[in-house]
């Protein structure tokens, strides 16, 4: 290694002394100002990120490898020892000597490989290994076996241990690392696969990045909370990638012909297949995808991969969800409806006021939500007893639970600490945590002190094993004071504004201001989207001076230099968890890991350093809650959760929002990217903030994207303290446009609950990318404009400004796939991989329906409850081969276990749609009517189940070709399914 001299960081820079006080100016008079808790304390180290360091020592020239003995085989795999095949190379940590190869074919479809230490240090003061339970490892089935697997393995020692994953029906290599090493040390894991050209890969989240992720990326994980910068790391870990192969397969000798995306042709024929790679690790992580290789990189753990054989991302995500990560949770009918949120609503009644404009202007709200501003002092568990009253409370809620709506407030993960000198400033929710000693540690055994939002705080340390009571007795004495009905996880990366332990020499000062809110001066938000000084001049010319004039008023004058604190070097057998040798490009202030979080040397009561487990932090949280409230409800309803910071696994518990984004057009167009890694990841409960987060809104912006959010599963507009006001009803294109989408995603909620159905049964995914449903067609590899909800209807969203046309493709339509514009209800006159442009004025989303589809809808209503009241309706999008095929699952909405469940089959064909229940579940609304897209000749007569409809009630029209049967209530009054029925003609 060339150049590891050691500067000695400044005294700022270094980590803060246990339980020291922190070398802050304050003031202390008795009626003291409040003190705001300076932006210096959490400046953090200035580190150069290893893949931006000239200097950093390549592993793969400098460490030897292993070499394989000792093989030893069984009927579903085969073990073997791998010891390091030279001089140790120690480039970031301690090489580990003897290392244990296992390969279990774990079932037909599913491979996993370990590479872990053979000497396991039971104190895990060496490395950490990924604990099972925590996230479970996958297991192998009764009937597993090398035979019967869709995987083979190789390996080879030349020149050093390598192995091949081939996939047996195409000899194609799927994870290569001949041509590199293993590098395995305490601190350090490096291994490399080769990827064809032009590879497709998707997933590696959390990132604000294009659906097939960039061949020249380095992706970092480590939850961290800062916005959403692009490419950067950001709240949840979810190292799994999908990895799509086209081929063109040659019938005559049945072998098969890698295709690139790039030279493809829509209207030819493709096979794809795609299978998937999971590495289970808590650690840092950093994959760098380069343009024929993906170089995954750790800070500890083990390599723990798993393979999953697909061939579609239909199969891989279902095998990745079944067998590993787990089932998405089934969420509650009514969380399907409209969310508001901002933060800024500062006390009932302005809730209140939010609720009845939405009324007013009969814009439909389900959700109704508290950001920060109800807490008392930011104290989670309690409110503030002047602005957001208990009493108050419950009068509101329940006047707001009678009119069928819910309630959401958040939760942070710090639990303020009081003023240990002041009596009055006792916080219940912080004794009864210190009584049973379940807050986090630092490694001499003291509290580990952050600081958020109410000042200095501690945190829950879920490796207690009271941690989960804890919370749940939290959760439980605060709902019997405000009704609410799910809980939204936040700050959970976990986040604090001090670099390592801000010390409890400051408790005294509590409660202080964590940190400068947006809005207080020097903080005023003057950004606006892109267009704004186009659409609205003068009001950007002054918000661009007021930005300026804040900007010169905040300058520091002095120049400060930025000194950065050298690599660390690696010591044996010592790990450095603070400041790693290896560098990942953490998107931190500095790279610091400390940065904006509880740093890694936090200490769990297990012992476990927070550096092996800090990206479990949320997911650990959601599961608490989650336990919190099936408690919380005694088990008679699904908790309903959205948390921040999500790992591998957590769409058990909860859905993820994207967190903070911005009110920025490009913000908008990462959501669907965002929302669909997150199908992949198992979590389908995804939205992002509508109209923006970050920053002030507009009301273009706006206007699109309430559009678009409408066919996100969770739809909600929230908003950052201090900027614009943003709620749909504030400008009337908005209203328009908003109610205008919201008609359509209140009439197939039945299709987006099914889907949900199916996800939590079956693992399938709510929100597909083009490339996904069609999986034939190469040239759809990388689209991320357009989506589809479920496998039947596209979105194809404006995101961009001052634009009245949209392109999109209509995929399949080479080979026979027909859409129909939901609005026209005409089937599209598309060209095969043609960008067709489509008119979207603004208020205007683009949605179609596939043919072959049949979608099931009740009528749009204010609220859910008001929607699931009405006559059900049925579309039906005929195919080019003249059928189409839907279903519907129907329950009370709310039931962990529903006792009474029905599902519905439906078909049609040429001249008929027929519908076959079964289950338990009396469905009593009656069926109002059937419309047929796609049927090329007036029918003569209609008749249901042999009944014939009255002549008045059924409409043809030649042109569109859409014929629709009405009056069908009354031939249906038992309900709509109450028997099997055909509607023919
Ligand atoms: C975080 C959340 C944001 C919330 C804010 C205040 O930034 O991501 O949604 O409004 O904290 O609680």
């Amino acid at each position: 290694m060339v150049g590891l001299t050691h500067l000695l960081a400044k005294a700022w820079l270094l980590p803060l002394v246990y339980g020291a006080s922190q070398s802050v100016i304050y003031s202390t008079s008795a009626a003291r100002p409040q003190f705001t808790i300076p932006a210096s304390a959490e400046t953090g180290a200035q580190l150069i990120a290893n893949i931006d360091d000239p200097q950093a020592v390549n592993a793969q020239s400098v460490c030897p490898g292993y070499k394989a003995s000792n093989v030893q085989r069984s009927s579903r795999g085969f073990t073997a020892d791998l010891n390091l095949a030279g001089e140790p190379c120690n480039a970031y940590g301690t090489d580990v000597d003897s290392l244990t190869l296992t390969v279990e074919y774990q079932d037909s479809d599913r491979l996993n490989i370990q590479i872990l230490p053979t000497y396991i240090d039971a104190s895990n003061a060496s490395w950490y290994l990924l604990s099972e339970s925590i996230v479970p490892r996958p297991q192998a089935s009764l009937n597993a076996s090398v035979s019967q697997s869709d995987f083979q393995v190789s390996w080879s020692n030349e020149p050093s241990f390598n192995f091949k994953v081939i996939r047996k029906a195409t000899g194609d290599v799927l994870f290569d690392t001949e041509g590199s090493v293993l590098v395995y040390e305490d601190q350090f894991i490096e291994f490399v696969t080769a990827l064809p050209e032009e590879y497709n890969l998707y997933g590696l989240g959390e990132h604000i990045t294009q659906l097939r992720l960039l061949r020249d990326a380095t992706l970092t994980m480590w939850a961290s909370d800062d916005g959403t910068p692009i490419d950067g790391n950001i709240y949840g870990q979810h190292p799994f990638y999908l990895d799509t192969r086209y081929f063109k397969a040659n019938e005559k000798n049945g072998t098969y012909t890698p295709v690139k995306s790039s030279e493809a042709n829509a209207s030819q024929e493709y096979v794809s297949y795609s299978h998937g790679v999971f590495l289970r690790n808590s650690h840092g992580l950093e994959v760098l995808l380069r343009s024929q290789n993906l170089t995954w990189r750790t800070l500890g753990g083990g390599i723990d991969l798993t393979f999953y054989s697909g061939p579609t991302q239909a199969d891989v995500t279902k095998q990745y969800q079944l067998s590993t990560v787990g089932l998405p949770t089934m969420q509650a009918y009514h969380t399907l409806g409209f969310h508001q949120c901002r933060w800024g609503y500062t006390n009932w009644s302005e809730l209140a006021d939010v609720v009845s404009t939405f009324e007013k202007f009969e814009i439909p709200l389900e959700y109704i939500w508290s950001d920060i501003d109800y807490m008392l002092e930011y104290r989670n568990f309690e409110n503030d007893p002047n602005r957001f009253s208990y009493s108050e409370g419950e009068e509101f809620l329940s006047q707001l639970h009678d009119s069928g709506r819910h309630y959401v407030p958040i939760v942070d993960a710090a639990i303020y600490i009081p003023d240990p000198n002041n009596a009055s400033d006792a916080y219940e929710t912080y004794s009864r945590g210190a009584a049973e000693d379940i807050f986090l540690k630092n490694p001499d055994g003291s509290l580990y002190i952050g600081a958020v939002w109410p000042g200095y705080t501690v945190f829950p340390d879920w490796h207690h094993p009271k941690a989960v009571d804890y919370w749940t007795n939290e959760l439980v004495i605060w709902s019997k004071k405000v009704a609410f009905d799910g809980i939204w996880c936040d700050m959970n990366e976990v986040s604090s504004f001090c670099i390592g332990s801000c010390g409890s020499g400051n408790l005294s000062l509590n409660p202080v201001s964590g940190t400068t809110l947006p809005g207080a001066p020097g903080n005023i938000i003057f950004d606006y989207p892109e267009a704004f000084n186009i659409t609205n001049a003068t009001e950007a010319a002054s918000a661009s001076a007021g930005a300026a004039s804040q900007a010169a008023a905040t300058a520091t004058t002095t120049s400060t230099s930025v000194s950065y604190l050298s690599r660390t070097e690696p010591t044996p057998g010592v790990r450095n968890v603070e400041y790693p040798p290896y560098v990942i490009n953490n998107v931190q202030d500095g790279h610091d890991l400390s940065a904006h979080a509880v740093t890694p040397n936090a200490t769990h009561a297990d012992g476990v350093q927070e550096y092996d487990v800090h990206s479990l932090f949320g997911h650990q949280e959601l599961n608490a809650t989650y336990q919190a409230l099936l408690e919380v409800w005694s088990g008679q309803r699904r908790p309903f959760i959205i948390g921040r910071s999500t790992f591998a696994g957590s769409g058990k518990w909860a859905g993820h929002w994207g967190g903070d984004n911005y009110s920025k057009w490009w913000s908008m167009y990462f959501s669907i990217s965002q929302a669909l890694s997150f199908s992949l990841f198992g979590i389908p409960m995804f939205g992002s903030d509508s109209c923006g987060f970050t920053g002030n809104t507009d009301e273009e912006l706006c206007n699109r994207w309430m559009q678009l959010s409408a066919f996100f599963p969770f739809y909600r507009n929230h908003n950052e303290l201090s900027t614009i006001p943003q709620e749909p009803y504030r400008w009337a294109s908005v209203i328009d446009a908003t109610k205008s989408a919201m008609k359509i995603r209140y009439a197939i909620l039945p299709y987006f609950y099914t889907l949900f159905d199916l996800a939590h049964t079956t693992g399938s995914i709510v929100l597909r990318a083009l490339a996904w449903e069609f999986p034939n067609d190469p040239t759809l590899a990388a689209i991320d404009t357009q989506f589809l909800v479920g496998p039947s209807i596209m979105v194809i969203p404006v995101l961009e400004p001052l634009v009245d046309t949209v392109k999109g493709v209509f995929p399949g339509v080479g080979h026979g796939e027909v859409w129909y514009d939901w609005y026209t209800q005409t089937a599209v006159d598309a060209k095969p991989g043609v960008n067709t442009t489509i008119s979207a004025p603004l208020g205007h989303i683009p949605v179609y329906v596939r043919g072959g589809s049949i979608l099931p809808m009740q009528e749009p209503a204010l609220t859910t409850r008001d929607a699931r009241k009405t006559p059900w309706a049925l579309l039906a999008a005929l195919g080019s081969n003249e059928t189409a095929a839907g279903q519907v699952y129907i329950d009370d909405g709310q039931s962990i276990y529903p006792s009474a469940t029905l599902h519905v089959d439906f078909t049609a064909s040429r001249s008929r749609v027929q519908a076959s229940a079964r289950g338990t579940w009396k469905e009593r609304n009656p069926l109002a009517n059937v419309t047929v897209l796609g049927v090329d000749a007036q029918p003569s007569a209609v008749t249901l189940n042999g009944q014939e409809v009255s002549s008045e009630s059924v409409s043809y029209n030649s042109t569109s070709q859409v014929l629709f049967v009405g009056g069908l209530q009354n031939l249906t009054r038992g309900g709509a399914w109450a028997e099997n029925w055909v509607l023919e003609w």
